[in-house]
């Protein structure tokens, strides 16, 4: 008995500490986001399995791009969920930012782990190229030569190193033979390839008057709402997976494969999931699921922020609001805009 018991504990201890990525608590630690008020202490950062403090410890100038990452893609998560019944809420005084909806392998949790690996990749990248630290900078992989009428000039953003950091650091715990870690490492993966695949050139004038005599241009990256867009996509037809076990050298490993044979297999742009979401329709401490009680929902679409399907068939209160906007405004020369305060009446709909 104690043996299993014993198991048991150890399982209950990985639950609550070893699978949550516990780092990503970094966004709300306001002491960790700014270098320059306050030297980061990485044995004070909570969560950080061995790889990640060696990480922290030699390149602690990169670590307050790391919390940046993270803050990011938890704006940007909360903007793409925005009318959604699970609209990725954060909890405070917890480690387990997202709370426990991450505990099982759904497609919020792809979602969730691609973009806070996206949003770290992002941000140490645009970090270096603005000069920031002095391990990293423009990219000098120029790749392939300048075309017609342009050559390359300015600061390529190095995207292989963010993506590097992202991969050292996001992936630090994503080691285990497990199937929630295989599923880890390839949304991580995918959330990364959301920026290297949009990656684009700029480009600026020189000349005369804006000739454009010549012109020279840039590798840059998207903006992040894009690589959020294109990540709400691939939560939108993530992959089902199931999961296989094998017996290898080192022990037994889960690996995962398509459910459905029908479809094709995802690539390492796809988010995959293998646990099916609860509906969020009412609070459940379990699930990690708030409910949509109280959430204002919108009475002329049919959609999924429409009242009926988000507050799940239990129908909506209906009231007008009067908030005051902005109105008549004047452009005066030169340069600034005044405005009146005007007060509008709004109809606003919420979940019963
Ligand atoms: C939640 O966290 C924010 C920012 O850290 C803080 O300003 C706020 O007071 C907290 N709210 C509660 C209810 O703890
Ligand atoms: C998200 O959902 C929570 C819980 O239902 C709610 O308190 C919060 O206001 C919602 N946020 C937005 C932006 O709708
Ligand atoms: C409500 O839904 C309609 C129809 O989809 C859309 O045109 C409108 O912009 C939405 N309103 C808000 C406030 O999102």
């Amino acid at each position: 008995m104690a043996p299993l018991g014993y198991f048991f504990l150890l399982c209950a201890l990985e639950q609550a500490l070893g699978s949550y990525p516990i780092w990503w608590s970094l966004a709300i630690g306001p002491q960790y986001s700014s270098l320059a008020t306050q030297p980061i202490l990485c044995a004070s950062i909570p969560g950080l399995v061995p790889k990640q403090l060696r990480f922290c410890r030699n390149y602690v100038e990169i670590m307050p791009s790391v919390a940046e990452g993270v803050k990011i893609s938890i704006q940007e998560c909360q903007h793409q969920f925005r009318g959604r019944r699970w609209n990725c809420t954060t909890v405070n005084g917890s480690l387990a930012i997202f709370g426990p909806v991450l505990d099982k392998a759904t497609r919020e949790s792809a979602f969730v782990h691609a973009i806070a690996s996206a949003g770290v990749a992002f941000a140490v990248t645009r970090s270096c190229a603005e000069g920031a630290a002095a391990i990293c900078g423009c990219s000098n992989r120029h790749q392939g030569s300048p075309g017609e009428g342009w050559k390359w000039g300015g600061c390529s953003e190095d995207i292989e190193f963010g993506g590097m950091v992202s991969r050292e650091f996001a992936d630090a715990r994503e080691n285990r033979p497990d199937a929630r870690s295989a599923m880890n490492r390839h949304n991580n993966e995918a959330g990364r390839q959301a920026i290297a695949g949009q990656a684009r050139l700029k480009c600026k004038c020189h000349g005369l008057s804006g000739s454009c005599e010549v012109k020279t241009c840039w590798r840059a990256q998207p903006d992040f709402r894009a690589v959020g867009d294109a990540l709400k996509d691939k939560y939108d037809s993530a992959s089902e997976m199931a999961v296989e076990r094998h017996r290898e050298a080192r022990g037994w490993v889960e690996t995962l494969r398509p459910r459905h044979a029908r479809f094709k297999a995802p690539t390492e742009r796809d988010l995959v999931y293998f646990d099916a979401s609860p509906d969020f329709c009412e609070p459940d401490a379990r699930t990690g699921s708030f409910g949509t009680r109280g959430r204002a929902c919108n009475a002329s679409s049919a959609g999924i922020d429409g009242c009926d399907l988000l507050c799940c068939g239990r129908g909506h209160d209906a009231r007008t609001e009067r908030r005051r906007d902005k109105c008549r405004c004047v452009f005066h020369w030169c340069c600034y805009v005044s405005c009146q305060e005007c007060p509008r009446l709004y109809d606003v709909h919420t979940c019963k």
